[in-house]
């Protein structure tokens, strides 16, 4: 079953084709990433116009580095919410477009949901070989620029929220932390090369929220702005690559402790991790080398969006049943469970 995947929930153009949920046939991801950076954040107004120039080509391409025609896909999969109102309208209307005219079968997806499913790519798994399919139950760690979630699945299309943030998005923390250091947006990658700059990271606070399984990463952003305030108008360089590297070793720290001690707790069997902050080399290290189960995270350009996680989400949706959806709206507050 080859599914066409779109996604457009934030700055990333994108659309994929994928096999059976596992095959990545494609994988197009027209990033704003230039254009919004000059404004040192995403400006909705322009990501919806954005995509709007870009996606028709998006789509042209990803359906031809599949070597496939319009005939032979069976689905329309994209993405429902959360996100952006503008820029989701952009991407179900062009869904609905061509499952109209195409008499295809259409799937709304949730975003966070789809993030989860980049682990069962079977080119996107951390060796880049084929590996056995993540085995139930398994904890799923989300770290995205809008979300930080912890969520049990004792099968597919189960969830079991255990833990969020409470402020703070992982990400978030990441691209503002990287304001403060005057390093660009957006800052995750950015921070993790600065980060490399140093042996000395800075000593900065660990948000444990013990007895809970949430997230709280706002102090910690803080706690960043008053050192790089300490170093008054102009920061050393040394100085912004070891607050970078504190900061980074603090969020890896409590992203990584929390999600093993819930695998414990939950008797995973496996850990999986996703969303744009997965893409990050100390994090995805740092899990493998202290979870006393296997660990799956999808290769860097399958964790930040893209279509195919979106497309393989829908597969495993299918498969049990999901009926098409022709007048979904969006959904920009949509959350997992
Ligand atoms: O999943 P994603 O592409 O979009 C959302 O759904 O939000 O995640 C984007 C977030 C941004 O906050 C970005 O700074 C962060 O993921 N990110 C990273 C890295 N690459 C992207 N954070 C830490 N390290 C990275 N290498
Ligand atoms: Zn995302």
């Amino acid at each position: 079953m080859k599914i066409l995947g779109i996604e457009s929930s934030c700055d990333e153009s994108a659309a994929s084709v994928v096999e059976d949920g596992h095959i990545l046939r494609s994988n197009v991801i027209a990033s704003q990433v230039e254009i919004h950076a000059r404004f040192g954040g995403i400006v909705p107004e322009v990501a919806s116009r954005q995509h709007l120039l870009q996606f028709l080509p998006v789509i042209e391409q990803a359906l031809s580095e599949a070597d496939i025609g319009w005939d032979d896909l069976d689905a329309i999969a994209v993405t429902q919410g959360p996100g952006l109102a503008g820029s989701l309208l952009v991407g179900v209307n062009l869904a609905k477009s061509i499952a109209f005219a195409r008499e295809l079968p259409i799937l709304g997806i949730n975003h966070l949901e789809g993030h989860i499913y980049a682990n069962w790519l079977a080119e996107g798994q951390w060796d880049g070989e084929k590996r056995e399919d993540p085995p139930f139950p398994l904890l799923a760690l989300i770290a995205s620029g809008g979300h930080t979630d912890l969520v049990l699945m004792n099968d597919f299309g189960s969830y079991q929220l255990l833990g969020r943030t409470r402020d703070d998005a992982a990400g978030e923390a990441f691209d503002k932390s990287a304001r403060v250091l005057g390093l660009g947006f957006p800052g995750g990658p950015i921070i993790e090369k600065t980060a490399r700059e140093t042996t000395n990271p800075a000593k900065l606070p660990r948000p444990w929220l013990r007895g809970s399984h949430d997230f709280s990463f706002s102090g910690l952003k803080t706690a960043v702005l008053r050192m790089a305030e300490a170093e008054g108008e102009i920061i050393p360089e040394h100085r912004i690559a070891e607050i970078a590297a504190g900061f980074q070793e603090s969020v890896v720290e409590v992203l990584v402790g929390k999600t093993v001690a819930a695998a414990r707790e939950v008797r995973a069997k496996a850990i999986l991790i996703s969303g744009g902050v997965a893409a990050n080399g100390v994090l995805r290290e740092e899990m493998i080398r202290q979870a006393p189960v296997p660990v799956y995270c999808p290769r860097p350009v399958l964790c930040t969006d893209n279509g195919a996680m979106i497309a393989a989400c829908a597969f495993f949706q299918s498969k049990a049943g999901a009926p098409s959806n022709m007048s979904m709206d969006v959904r920009p507050n949509l959350s997992l469970v």
